[in-house]
């Protein structure tokens, strides 16, 4: 498996702290099941912008340290903090793509609605940059109008969800919306997004059992195996056809009044 989402890469953003927790991150998820990890520390402008050169110098040392996890293979990305100027973040190697290929992973304003998240998409698409939104489940204006995954798979961004929000660790509604996007083809990426020692890691197995039983094997492995290796290689990944969301009048109540 590939963890897609994560924190380990130390010192760069609020993940690991020092090179000895993350090399107990790379530990745990060895024992979780994973075999491959893309490290994705933020890039938020003008407050974590460490450079592309950078990030491979220390990938580089930092990859270099372990002798029992030279069987974990490694590889460099970035989360990127949506802006207007994401285009010029790529083309003057401040962020990541993923593993230097065409796919980038972004994140949104946590409380309030983007703006211009379109035009900024357009920008991407036209420069033939393909985005990757992490966890919309855990954005409260996406919980209140969850149509807009639709949409935004309409105009060519692929969706990462978190492990955690399956058994709830962000909140009643990322549970409950992940569990809706599950049904309707709106996942095609997981990931930890871990940043502690101790935290995800451990409940990994419970949660790949929770999603064998809901989505069954093949399409549980297109999201933890075979979509973030497609995406690691720079090919085309062929979605799932993609299903609105429609909640009930009683689940849009949930997700206005639940934590
Ligand atoms: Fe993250």
């Amino acid at each position: 498996m590939i963890d897609f989402h994560t924190h380990i890469l130390p010192n760069l953003d609020d993940g690991a702290r020092s090179i000895e927790e993350a090399h107990n991150l790379l530990k745990e998820a060895k024992m979780a099941g994973f075999d491959q990890i893309v490290y994705t520390p933020h890039y938020i402008e003008d407050y974590y912008e460490t450079s592309v050169k950078e990030r491979e110098i220390w990938l580089d040392t930092f990859s270099k340290k372990f002798n029992d996890l030279k069987d974990v293979k490694t590889y460099l990305g970035s989360e990127i903090y949506m802006t207007k100027n994401i285009m010029n973040l790529l083309e003057n190697a401040q962020a990541s793509t993923i593993n230097n290929t065409s796919y980038i992973l972004f994140e949104l304003p946590m409380e309030e609605e983007p703006l211009e998240l379109y035009d900024n998409i357009y920008k991407l698409r036209k420069n033939k940059v393909v985005p990757i939104l992490a966890h919309p489940e855990r954005y409260p204006y996406i919980q209140k109008e969850p149509e807009i995954l639709y949409e935004l798979i309409n105009k060519g961004v692929y969706i990462q969800s978190d492990y955690g929000s399956i058994i709830g660790e962000n909140g009643k509604r990322a549970k409950l919306l992940i569990n809706k996007m599950l049904e309707n083809n709106l996942v095609h990426f997981l990931g930890t997004n871990v940043h502690r020692e101790k935290s995800i890691y451990k409940y990994i197995p419970e949660i790949l059992e929770i999603l064998k039983e809901k989505i069954g094997e093949e399409k549980l492995n297109e999201l933890t195996t075979k979509n973030p290796d497609l995406a690691l290689h720079n090919k085309k990944i062929n979605i799932r056809e993609p299903i609105e969301i429609k909640l009930t009048f009683k689940e849009k109540a949930q997700m206005f009044f639940s934590k």
